[in-house]
């Protein structure tokens, strides 16, 4: 079998490269890659990547996920976001490849307080959300052989994220304030290559499996919740901090407005990819204390 991953220096794709390899031969691209074309701000030349290689997996973890900066630059986000991935779920189609595609809890419009389910309606709220959602449409439309996989707050050990801003801040102030009124589940790059891999193995046996599922850790916490689990962690770990989780102070969303509106919302129902796939996903506790205990 070969599989072809495309943005593979992300949070997701790095972890990607790992999960996927055991299942046949790998070409794993990025934006810069000069054997073949990956480059999502051209879409014009992927289908002719995808036609080249010739994979019976695709999986494209390459986005536009800065949300603030999309709201400058719409244009760039659609590319990359929407109109790329519908390129390559055409190429796909036309040769019979299997797409695995991810999407976000910001195609919701973050109201009410129950998980979203699959069918739910979404409302965007944002460039992302929008043209996340714009994608995720476009890959169903073009390849009905897809695995499309809405997830949540990813973290990864590689790169800066959420809970290591935290740890520096409470290194270096005495208090910290952090949003408590979105809700979500913190997810990890790990387990998320992980479903991946299972889902992909699980769908070219069973073609009645392709769809769109919710894939994300078990459990809800808010940003503030998220922030004393790890500032805890750290403390538990012998790590000097001058805040410790007692300081870190919980604020609306509108004491830090961002380019960007997000959802308050973000619970996601994941009964369908359990079902389907027989997974049972951990609480989120449990990947992010595994991800501190390996950077920290
Ligand atoms: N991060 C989250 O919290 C979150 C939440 C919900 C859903 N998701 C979705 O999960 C998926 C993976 O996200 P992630 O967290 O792994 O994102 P990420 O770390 O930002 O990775 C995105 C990848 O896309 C690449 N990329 C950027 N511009 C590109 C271009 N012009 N052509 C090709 N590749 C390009 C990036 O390369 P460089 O690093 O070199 O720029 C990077 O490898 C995305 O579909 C995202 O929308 C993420």
């Amino acid at each position: 079998m070969k599989l072809l991953l495309l943005g593979k220096g992300g949070q997701v794709g790095w972890e990607l490269q790992r999960s996927l390899a055991p299942l046949g031969e790998l070409v794993a691209l990025d934006f810069d890659s000069t054997d073949f074309s990956a480059d999502f701000g051209r879409p014009e030349q992927l289908a002719e990547t995808v036609l080249k290689v010739r994979p019976d997996v695709i999986v494209n973890a390459a986005a536009h996920t800065a949300v603030d900066k999309a709201e400058s630059e719409p244009d760039f986000a659609r590319k990359l976001n929407a109109t790329s991935p519908g390129v390559v779920a055409q190429a796909a189609g036309q040769i019979g490849a299997l797409m695995v595609h991810y999407s976000t809890d910001y195609v919701f419009d973050g109201s009410g307080s129950k998980p979203w389910h699959e069918d739910d309606a979404t409302g965007p709220l944002s460039v992302y959300g929008r043209t996340k959602l714009e994608g995720e449409q476009l890959v169903a439309k073009h390849c009905a052989k897809h695995l499309i996989f809405r997830t949540s707050w990813v973290f990864a050990a590689r790169g800066g994220n959420f809970a290591k801003t935290m740890l520096r801040l409470a290194k270096e102030r005495d208090k910290l304030t952090v949003i408590d009124d979105q809700f979500g589940a913190p997810t990890g790059a790990e387990l998320l290559a992980d479903i991946t891999a299972h889902a992909i193995r699980a769908t070219l046996q069973d073609p009645a499996k392709a769809g769109l599922y919710h894939a994300v850790a078990s459990g809800v916490t808010t940003w503030h919740g998220y922030a004393r689990f790890v500032i805890e962690q750290a403390r538990q770990a012998g790590v000097e901090l001058k805040a410790g989780p007692e300081q870190v102070e919980a604020v609306p969303t509108s004491a830090f407005p961002t380019p960007a509106t997000r959802p308050a919302n973000s619970r996601l129902d994941t009964r369908k990819l359990q079902s389907a796939f027989g997974l049972v996903l951990p609480p989120w506790q449990q990947g992010v204390a595994r991800m501190l205990r390996e950077t920290l």
